[in-house]
């Protein structure tokens, strides 16, 4: 028996659809193929033809996409991030969206040190080299790079993490190893940095100044958007990294070319664009970026479960019950919500 019918923009993994097949659902994937994504107009039609949406962060979920059916159940979209669903919107009409929290914090804070042991240690590069078949002598200065732990210099590496949610934290958690001290700005979560005894809080300036890696953590918000531009840059040490896997437009990206083609700082890790997938024209060609098509979240098992939540929230929508992971709670004691229910 079918329990309704929910819109997968592009392929989902396994253990998701395998939650929504056992709960009885209908599902229609859209996914033509790996490279290309949904036309707008597709995201409408999708929307428009079933109870439940899950999409992707890459889909932009709008006013239009949202009113296009007036009797959609919920929106789970298979991201911790939802920046790409207009949240204020969707909740004046009276719809749930869920998220996907929580099971990638670990897996996400991991790929940020890879990043940073990435390019503070030439590795992509270092790779390339081996490949291309130029390694023909041992020598001492061959690709050396700043060391993340007190290493030759003797002196503990300041590591600077700006948003200190689950994700910053779970960064910090890992440079322990790495014998750091830890500076921790959040500018709407200061108690979170003030109770982790591993942190310990800088105003903004301070923590760019002091930093010898900065990694970035915000939600991406209209007081977020940019939050690191020239100015920012110019404030860091010359020999400090800085590392992006939150949100591309956190970053300034053409400010950040300039800033490592002139080397105002040494280097930069990013997993995310300002304007994903391309990428601000030149950082392609820096020797001094490590750049990775965003997947800070895929291990094998976090994508799984993130499906999994995805089709569960989904599953919730569709029974008019309250998704586990609704990032807009309110919505359900909206009049909004209870027509929308009645309608469909
Ligand atoms: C990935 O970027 C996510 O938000 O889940």
């Amino acid at each position: 028996m079918s329990q309704g019918h929910v819109f997968i923009t592009r392929r989902i993994p396994d253990p998701g659809m395998k939650a929504l097949a056992e709960a009885g659902v209908r599902a229609t994937v859209f996914q033509k193929n790996e490279e290309k994504g949904l036309t707008r107009e597709e995201v409408i039609a999708g929307a428009r033809s079933c109870d439940v949406l899950i999409p992707l962060l890459t889909e932009p979920i709008d006013r239009e996409v949202m009113s296009a059916n007036d009797t959609l159940r919920g929106i789970a979209q298979m991201a911790v991030g939802f920046n790409n669903i207009d949240v204020e919107v969707a909740t004046e009409l009276g719809i749930p969206v869920a998220n996907t929290p929580g099971v990638l914090t670990d897996t996400t804070a991991d790929l940020t040190w890879a990043l940073l042991m990435a390019v503070a240690r030439h590795v992509p590069q270092a790779h390339n080299y081996m490949v291309a078949d130029r390694y023909k002598l041992w020598g001492p200065n061959l690709f050396t790079g700043a060391d993340l732990s007190p290493g030759g210099s003797e002196q503990r590496k300041v590591l600077g993490i700006i948003g200190y949610g689950r994700i910053g934290a779970a960064v910090a958690k890992r440079s322990v190893g790495f014998d750091m001290d830890v500076l921790a700005y959040d500018p709407f979560n200061k108690d979170g940095v003030t109770a982790d005894p591993l942190a310990e809080w800088a105003e903004f300036d301070e923590l760019l100044e002091q930093s010898d890696f900065v990694s970035l953590h915000p939600l991406l918000t209209p007081e977020t958007h940019h939050l690191i531009g020239e100015a920012e840059l110019r404030k860091m040490k010359p020999t400090a990294y800085i590392v992006n896997a939150a949100r591309g437009p956190v970053i300034d990206e053409k400010a950040l070319v300039r800033a490592l083609r002139e080397r105002w700082i040494a280097g930069a890790g990013l997993d995310v664009y300002e304007d994903e997938p391309a990428m601000a024209p030149g950082l392609a060609e820096l020797d001094n970026a490590v750049l990775l098509p965003h997947i800070a979240s895929a291990s094998i098992d976090t994508r799984g479960k993130m499906a999994w939540m995805a089709a569960t929230n989904a599953v919730a929508h569709l029974k008019g019950q309250r998704a586990p992971n609704a990032v807009n709670p309110e919505v359900y004691d909206t009049e909004a919500y209870r027509q929308r229910l009645a309608r469909s």
